[in-house]
């Protein structure tokens, strides 16, 4: 199941609670410290001062943070992960962090000016069904950034398929929760490719969608403006 990049949300969620204690650390090697800048970006596209902010899939809460220190008036991260959400409220009291499913959020419609998925939506069971979620609760003209990784095509892709397939497995084997770090790379490979997210996003409700990639095409962030 893991090789396939598909688990249920439960084993999701308990794989997440098993690697809370290593996942700071194992995202600044991934990334040799590139996702704060990823993070920044996304804030700076999407949170604009004052805004009522909703993180969805927060994890340690590093992008709930960043939007908060962005000026938003207001910033809730959600996960369903304990451990996760343990690590996140350390962080920043100010933030209201909430135990919920992405899949049926616990705010009222149009709630929310602002939304941001950081290398969570490719976990969620269905895709569609979380971004259409993530649409009833943000306002007409709300907008939505999701932060994912995807594979990139050209001149980076032999290095990347060593550096996801060959290294990180083999960094997951001596820490904590190894078996995400094999299911890290089969879950991208089934993820929709950049212009098939942006459709995707469309299809539910979100129009002046636009997609940039980083680092070589390693990771794409998609914005869309709710309709
Ligand atoms: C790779 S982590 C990303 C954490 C954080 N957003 C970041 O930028 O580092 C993915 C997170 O998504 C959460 N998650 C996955 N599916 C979820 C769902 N259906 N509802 C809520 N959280 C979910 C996991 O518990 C995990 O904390």
């Amino acid at each position: 199941m893991v090789e396939s990049g598909r688990l249920p949300a439960d084993g999701v969620r308990q794989m997440f609670d098993r690697i809370a204690p290593v996942y700071d650390l194992m995202n600044r090697v991934m990334t040799a410290g590139l996702d704060r800048r990823w993070r920044a970006l996304t804030v700076a596209r999407v949170v604009r001062p004052g805004d009522r902010v909703l993180d969805a899939c927060c994890g340690t809460g590093d992008l709930a943070v960043a939007a908060r220190r962005a000026g938003a008036g207001a910033v809730v991260g959600l996960d369903f992960s304990d451990a996760m959400l343990e690590r996140a409220r350390h962080k920043e009291p100010g933030i209201e962090w909430v135990q919920g499913d992405v899949l049926a959020l616990p705010f009222p419609d149009a709630s929310f000016d602002a939304a941001t998925v950081g290398f969570g939506i490719r976990n969620v069971e269905d895709l569609e069904a979380g971004l259409r979620e993530l649409r009833r609760v943000l306002r007409s003209g709300g907008r939505l950034g999701i932060l994912e990784i995807t594979t990139p095509r050209g001149v980076l892709a032999p290095f990347y398929r060593v550096w996801f397939d060959r290294v990180i497995p083999l960094l997951g084997r001596v820490l904590p929760g190894g078996s995400a770090y094999t299911y890290l790379p089969a879950s991208v490979r089934r993820f929709p490719v950049p212009e098939d997210l942006a459709a995707v996003l469309g299809r539910v409700g979100f129009g002046e969608v636009r997609f940039r990639l980083f680092a070589g095409g390693i990771v794409a962030l998609h914005v869309g403006e709710a309709r």
